[in-house]
């Protein structure tokens, strides 16, 4: 296994594993791996000749007063879990090669960018598609592979991935959680116990919307009321969001119907954590 840091000499990798009609799966992480990532490296392995994966903790989709610099960080651990993978090149990127001086160009994918996580992140997903999109272009992935739990940032880069005409698939994967129900982030490691139990939550209450869809409920209002109740029950939680939107445009519902996507945004004390389900009603 490689680690390369030039992207110059990453795109050379990459035009040679190309001149040889090889597939490079591709799957693009911040790092601190858990069993979500591996569980996308695991698929990308089988579904390609080459697996790239990137580690690069992106400055420009954290906000003034977010986690970037606490943001957990374990170079050497996640280098035994890549390899324990069969990851064939980590892309371990400088942040003054990625953004030198003078850096500026962003990708906005609009309307998409501005709700649910958008809203409460202004800048959030224009600073994680230019990311995305400067890595397909170093990397230049036949196909790109993303958790389901962060299904916003999946269904940007699936629009930008559309409108800009790139040339790779991109897979989404479901969410994978802890036994309870947590689904599995590097920001878990910011929970102490007490915080850990209460955060199951987020998956009971999506657990209730989904029933409650499935039983015949038609008002999302309703829906959410009940979620909100039951968040609102687990001492420390405080609701940042919740939303049932129609899956492609993100907009929230009046009714429930068609492919919908119920997200959540709850913080417990400093911590902000994200959930979903998808449903069709
Ligand atoms: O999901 C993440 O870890 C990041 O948002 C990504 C896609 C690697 C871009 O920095």
């Amino acid at each position: 296994m490689k680690v390369i840091s030039d992207i110059q000499q990453m795109q050379a990798w990459s035009k040679e594993i190309h001149r040889r009609r090889k597939t490079i799966g591709f799957v693009p992480t911040m790092g601190y791996l858990h069993e979500g990532h591996l569980s996308l490296m695991r698929r990308a392995r089988k579904e390609n000749d080459e697996l790239v994966i990137s580690i690069f903790v992106n400055p420009t989709q954290f906000g003034p007063g977010e986690d970037f610099k606490r943001y957990p960080r374990n170079f050497s651990r996640d280098k035994e879990l890549s390899k324990s993978c069969g990851v064939d090149v980590i892309f371990y990127p400088r942040a003054r090669d990625m953004y030198p001086q003078g850096y500026k160009t962003c990708v906005d994918v609009e309307d998409l960018s501005n709700v649910l996580c958008g809203a409460s992140r202004p800048g959030h997903f224009r600073g994680v598609s230019t990311v995305v999109l400067k890595l397909f272009n170093i990397v230049q992935p036949d196909a790109a592979y993303f958790g389901r739990k962060d299904a916003q940032q999946a269904i940007v880069v699936e629009k930008m991935v559309k409108d800009l005409n790139l040339a790779l698939r991109i897979k989404t994967l479901p969410t994978i959680r802890e036994k309870e129900g947590l689904a599995l982030s590097s920001r878990n490691t910011y929970l102490n116990k007490q915080q850990r139990e209460n955060a199951v939550i987020l998956y009971k209450s999506l657990q209730t919307a989904v029933g409650m869809i499935q039983s015949g409920h038609k008002d999302p209002r309703k829906i959410i009321a009940q979620m909100r109740k039951m968040i609102k029950s687990r001492r420390g939680a405080r609701i940042d969001y919740i939303r049932i939107v129609d899956i492609r445009s993100l907009t929230e519902v009046k009714r429930i119907k068609g492919r919908l996507l119920i997200a959540v945004a709850v913080f417990f004390g400093k911590t902000r954590l994200i959930d979903n389900a998808i449903i069709r009603a």
